[in-house]
């Protein structure tokens, strides 16, 4: 016996299928039109809730990691560094017996005694830090201050590990006797 309303119910079922799928705005959205809401996205399609598109050997490539921090030192230029280190000079002067501003001088700062420079104003975190600053230590500082040194008066991420790299070659460089650079282990 043919149900009547077997065509309804399928359709029903149906639109239960793509509303938990979709979510609700996003469906009706795909069904009526993104445009006449004037929400400004378009006719794309928003999913509720990411889902994961894994394609067929993305996840390996991504898996596998990229530079070592030594490659980057390796590779990074003074250069770049300089350039990029203009976002540094607000507070930071660079030159042999420079002068100190809201931050210390940076001078041989590769190497050197954290917070050491004799009449600057360290706040007591960067004080508490104790030891050198050797290349990662500077790197983890750049990359988030805040979350590498807690309470340190500087505030400052530099997110792209090769601009940190090309910064710390720069620092590198402002001394009589730049230190070796990282050793770059066998087989990276
Ligand atoms: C808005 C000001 C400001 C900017 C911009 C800034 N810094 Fe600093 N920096 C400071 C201050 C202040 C300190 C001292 C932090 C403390 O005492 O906790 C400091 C400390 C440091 C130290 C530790 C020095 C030492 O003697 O122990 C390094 C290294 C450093 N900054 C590098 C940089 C670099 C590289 C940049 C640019 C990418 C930069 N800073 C940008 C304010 C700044």
């Amino acid at each position: 016996m043919q149900d009547p309303l077997f065509g309804n119910k399928l359709a029903a079922a149906i639109l239960i299928a793509l509303l938990l799928f979709f979510g609700l705005p996003q469906l009706a959205n795909a069904l009526f039109g993104g445009g006449h809401h004037g929400g400004g996205h378009g006719d794309e399609l928003h999913l509720a809730y990411p889902i994961d598109f894994q394609v067929e050997g993305a996840g390996a490539q991504e898996a596998e990691k990229g530079p070592s921090f030594a490659e980057l030192m390796a590779a990074a230029t003074p250069a770049g560094g300089a350039r990029r280190a203009a976002l540094c000079k607000s507070c930071h002067t660079f030159d042999k017996g420079g002068a100190q501003g809201t931050g210390p001088n940076l001078w041989d700062v590769v190497g050197r005694g954290v917070a050491s420079v004799d009449g600057f104003r360290y706040s007591s975190a960067l004080t508490g830090a104790g030891g050198d600053w050797t290349y990662e230590r500077l790197d983890a500082y750049l990359q988030n201050s805040q979350a590498y040194v807690p309470g340190t008066a500087m505030v400052q991420r530099v997110g792209k590990a090769e601009h940190r790299a090309d910064i710390i070659a720069y620092l590198r460089s402002l001394s009589d006797a730049p230190a070796p650079l990282p050793a770059v282990a066998a087989g990276e």
